[in-house]
């Protein structure tokens, strides 16, 4: 059964968990999509991810020229940072609050975000620590530089990066894994040869990766 809505505040989807006692067996994956997508884009990754979990899925709340986003940027990688607190905070909250309403453990939540996606799935694993139980990061950049640094206490983060991507280059990667692991997390890296796109070979590398998750 999928259960759509537009409370609490993000339109989204609701996909409950299937059957199964595997590693998806109480795993939400929070699913964030990049810019111009939906709560519709991510649902097959998520079901080739981790078949089973339940999957949550918002749409971004701010508009650009008609494209959904999760937060506003002044310009190609110059974000708006109050609007980012803000919309971190939001996120943190609808989470919460789908946690309550559709009844996943909120502590069992891991974050899979594309390019938009995975940077406000960064900020939240930066302004909420211990929020998510993990995070897969696609194609992301440095949402923001923590200051004081927060404690990640060991969470597990997979960043998948292209070598070739213009929009979110390597050394963004690179600076969100080193200040993500200066902050505790365990960072898996993963690189691809292409540009701002998924590729099969991270898709696979990220089932793999989340299949050992310890729950
Ligand atoms: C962003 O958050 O602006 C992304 O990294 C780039 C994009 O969404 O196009």
């Amino acid at each position: 059964m999928a259960l759509s809505g537009d409370a609490p505040d993000f339109i989204h989807r609701f996909l409950p968990a299937g059957p199964g006692t595997g590693p998806a067996a109480g795993t939400t994956l929070l699913l964030l999509h990049g810019t111009g997508g939906d709560e519709g884009d991510l649902v097959p990754l998520g079901r080739a991810l981790l078949p089973g979990a339940a999957l949550l899925s918002p749409r971004g709340r701010v508009l650009e020229r008609g494209m959904p986003r999760f937060f506003r940027r002044l310009a190609e990688g110059v974000f708006d940072q109050e609007d980012l607190a803000r919309r971190t905070d939001e996120l943190a909250a609808f989470l919460q609050g789908a946690a309550t309403r559709y009844g996943f453990d909120p502590g069992r939540v891991v974050a899979v975000g594309f390019s938009n996606g995975a940077n406000i799935a960064a900020s939240l694993l930066l302004r909420h620590p211990g929020r998510l139980r993990g995070a897969v990061l696609l194609s992301p950049m440095v949402p923001f530089e923590p200051e004081p640094e927060p404690d990640l206490g060991g969470t597990p983060v997979f960043i998948g990066a292209g070598k070739a991507d213009p929009i979110a280059p390597p050394a963004q990667a690179e600076r969100l894994a080193q200040l993500l692991r200066a902050a505790g997390a365990q960072v898996t890296l993963h690189w691809h040869p292409s540009g701002h796109t998924l590729t099969p070979d991270e898709v696979d590398a990220a089932r793999l990766w989340l299949q050992q998750i310890p729950p």
